[in-house]
């Protein structure tokens, strides 16, 4: 068995990042030559993921046309004899498939990945938040593994300082934390209080969940901030099933803010093999 569907949650309108989501969806952003979000699915295609389903907003039209063949492209870009970004062009969505789902209202992350439902069908998926970028599939790929040998939902965790909790979900352990990281979970609150949280480990973006946390999502009443969490539907599952998390220090860029998003894009084109070396060059001309 293989988790083949990934959720990426991209319905909102990118407040943080105006006015240049004005015109640009804030998951379209560059980091070098690739979209934000691409790193973001290639994380999910390197765990044998193939089936990427996008949630979008109708106002956001460019998503779609990200994923959209360009033959005319293609050909042009062979012709001028750039094979290699021909190719990359030609991959987008040649070796997995997309769907994409639309969220109309923003209404909370339980309620946008809820509008998956009928593109993941009734197997266990993973889901990225976009907003977070991961050094590799590692984390992901372990998540996915810890799914299928316990048959329950896994959230990924990382420790913080209490003081910076209640900012996130935040679980509550069933028992101590094996060699791998991997902890079971009895309970989950979602931005509590720092006096108030379970613990000091915070879920970070990644998720994979059995199929019937859509009838947990479909029963959600409004929660923190008035939306529907998918916190609280997780919270459902793990009374009643096994629910672990994945404690890992996995390299994580939130790209979430702009001033994020540049360190991101920063650390992450410092380790391409391209453009690298030529950004520690100018960096290093840089008054200390
Ligand atoms: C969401 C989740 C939260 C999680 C966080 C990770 O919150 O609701 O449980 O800890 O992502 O980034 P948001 O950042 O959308 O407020």
């Amino acid at each position: 068995m293989q988790v083949r569907s990934a959720v990426i949650p991209a319905a909102g309108m990118g407040t943080r990042f105006l006015p240049a989501t004005k015109a640009v969806p804030k998951e379209l952003l560059p980091i070098g030559d690739s979209p934000a979000l691409q790193y973001v699915i290639d994380e999910a295609l390197g765990t044998g993921i193939d089936h990427i389903v996008m949630v979008s907003s109708r106002d956001k039209p460019a998503i779609e046309s990200y994923f959209e063949p360009m033959p005319e492209l293609v050909e042009s870009l062979e012709a001028k004899g750039k094979a290699d970004v021909a190719e990359r062009i030609r991959s987008i969505g040649r070796d997995w498939r997309v769907s994409v789902v639309y969220q109309d209202s923003p209404r909370g992350l339980g309620h946008a990945v809820g509008c998956a439902r009928e593109a993941v069908g009734d197997e266990p998926f993973a889901v990225l938040l976009p907003d977070e970028i991961m050094g590799d599939s590692s984390l992901l790929a372990q998540m996915n593994a810890v799914c299928l040998d316990t048959g329950g939902s896994v959230v990924a965790l990382k420790q913080v300082p209490r003081d910076e909790v209640s900012a996130y979900g935040v679980v509550a352990p069933g028992g101590p934390v094996d060699a791998d990281g991997v902890v079971p979970l009895t309970g989950m609150v979602e931005k509590p209080p720092a006096d108030e949280a379970p613990s000091d480990m915070i879920i970070i973006g990644r998720y994979v969940l059995t199929p019937d946390v859509f009838d947990e999502i479909a029963a959600l009443t409004p929660g923190a901030g008035g939306e529907l969490q998918l916190t609280d539907a997780l919270l459902a599952q793990a009374e009643r099933a096994p629910f672990h998390g994945v404690l890992s220090g996995i390299a994580r860029h939130d790209t979430g803010t702009p001033l994020g998003f540049l360190t991101a894009a920063i650390e992450i084109i410092l380790r391409d093999p391209d453009l690298g070396p030529g950004l520690r060059e100018f960096l290093a001309t840089l008054e200390p």
